[in-house]
C-alpha cells in the first residue's frame, strides 16, 4: 500500500428520473398488490424514465458530482460506466457521457457486472487512476432497467427502477479511500439471471430465438446472496485486520429489504448499520450503491474526509459479487 498512489472519493452525485410509479400504480397493469410487493421486497415505489436513456441519467449524475467540487470535465482522465442497460452495444454509455460533458481528455468504457458493476468499476478505476498521469476519474453506475424488464412478468417487473449515481475519484497525497476488496464471479450459474440475449441470426442461419427481457430465478439469487454476501464482507474486513464492529456502515446493493435484513442477522450487526432506500427506488442495479452513498452524504450520515469506515457490497447477474472496504 505504501508505494501505491493514494486515491480517494472526492465527490458524489446522483440523478433520478422524475416519474414515480407506486406499487398501487402497477396494479393497473399487473396482477399484483402493494401488500405482496412491500412484504416480499420492501419496495413502495420506483422512478421510471419516460424519455431519458441510460447515458442521459449518467450525464446528469456526472455533472452533479463535478459541480459539487468545481472540477472541470477536461481534468478527467478516465470515465467508466457500470451498466447492464446501455443505450446501445456501441457507442458505450461512457463514450456518450464523455461527449455530453466535454471530458475530451478521458478514456471511456463500460463495465457490465450487473448489480455488482459499480463495485467492479470502482476497483478498476482506482488501479488505473493510480498509474495514470491524470488526477481524476469518474465512476458512474447508471441504469434504465424499465426498458429491459418484461412488463408482462409480475415476478420481475415490480422489482426494478431507473437511476444513476456517480463518484469522482481523485489522486490525493493524504487519504487513500480504498483499503481492501474482493471481487468474485461464478459464470456457471449465469442462467439464474439473464437479460438482453442476442441470438446468432445471419445469412447462414435463421430462426434462432433469444429473449431480450430480464429473466430471474429469484429463489436462486436469494440463496446465492445469503451464502456469498456475508462471506465476502467478513473476508474483506478480516483481511484488513478489522472487526465487523469497527465498520460504520455496510452499503449493500439495494435488491430486497428482506435480503439486507438476513445479511445483517447473519453478520450479527444492527440493521441500522445497513442503510436502505429500496422503498423509494426499487432495484436500480449498478446504480443502487452510488445513489445510496449520495443520499447518506446529503443527509449527513456519511461525511467525506471523516475517517468513517464503510463496506460497499454488490451482487447480482453473472453471477457476480464483491466488497470494497473504504475509508472516507
Ligand atoms: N405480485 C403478486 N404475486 C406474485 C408476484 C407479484 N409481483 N410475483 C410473484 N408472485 C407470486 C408467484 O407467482 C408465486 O405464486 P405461487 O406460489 O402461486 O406460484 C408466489 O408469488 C411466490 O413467488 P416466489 O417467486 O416464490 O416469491 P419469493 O418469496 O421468492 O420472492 C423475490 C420473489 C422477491 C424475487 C425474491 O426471490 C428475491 O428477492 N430474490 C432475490 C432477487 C435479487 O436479489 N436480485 C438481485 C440481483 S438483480 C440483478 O443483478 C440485476
Amino acid at each position: 500500500m505504501s508505494n501505491r498512489v493514494k486515491v480517494r472519493i472526492h465527490s458524489v452525485g446522483k440523478y433520478i428520473p422524475e416519474k414515480i410509479l407506486t406499487n398501487d400504480d402497477l396494479t393497473e397493469w399487473l396482477d399484483t398488490s402493494d401488500e405482496w410487493i412491500t412484504s416480499r421486497t420492501g419496495i413502495k415505489q420506483r422512478h421510471i424514465s419516460t424519455t431519458e436513456n441510460t447515458s442521459d441519467l449518467c450525464t446528469e449524475a456526472a455533472l452533479k458530482a463535478l459541480g459539487k467540487v468545481k472540477v472541470k470535465a477536461e481534468e478527467i482522465g478516465l470515465l467508466i460506466v457500470a451498466t447492464m442497460s446501455p443505450d446501445a452495444h456501441s457507442p458505450s454509455v461512457a463514450c456518450t457521457v464523455q461527449s455530453n460533458i466535454h471530458a475530451k481528455n478521458a478514456m471511456a468504457f463500460d463495465i457490465n457486472a450487473a448489480c455488482s458493476g459499480f463495485v467492479y468499476a470502482c476497483s478498476v478505476a482506482e488501479k488505473m487512476l493510480s498509474v495514470s498521469p491524470y488526477q481524476y476519474a469518474l465512476v458512474i453506475g447508471g441504469e434504465v432497467m424499465s426498458k429491459v424488464v418484461d412488463w408482462k412478468d409480475r415476478s420481475t417487473a415490480v422489482l426494478f427502477g431507473d437511476g444513476a449515481g456517480c463518484v469522482l475519484l481523485e489522486k490525493n497525497e493524504n487519504t487513500h479511500s480504498f483499503i481492501g476488496e474482493n471481487l468474485h464471479a461464478d459464470g456457471s450459474r449465469g442462467s439464474s439471471l439473464t437479460s438482453g440475449e442476442v441470438a446468432v441470426n445471419n445469412l447462414l442461419t435463421s430462426g434462432n430465438k433469444a429473449n431480450p427481457h430480464l429473466q430471474m430465478n429469484g429463489r436462486d439469487i436469494f440463496d446465492f446472496v445469503i451464502r456469498s454476501v456475508p462471506k465476502s464482507i467478513i473476508e474483506v474486513v478480516e483481511a484488513n485486520q478489522l472487526q465487523l464492529e469497527e465498520i460504520d456502515y455496510f452499503l449493500l446493493h439495494q435488491a430486497n429489504a428482506r435480503l439486507i435484513k438476513a445479511v445483517s442477522k447473519k453478520l450479527k450487526q444492527p440493521i441500522e448499520k445497513f442503510p436502505q432506500n429500496i422503498d423509494q427506488y426499487g432495484n436500480t442495479s449498478a446504480a443502487s450503491i452510488p445513489i445510496l452513498l449520495d443520499e447518506l452524504i446529503e443527509h449527513g450520515d456519511i461525511q467525506l474526509n471523516s475517517n468513517q469506515t464503510i463496506v460497499l457490497t454488490g451482487f447480482g447477474g453473472g453471477l457476480t459479487w464483491g466488497s470494497l472496504l473504504i475509508k472516507l
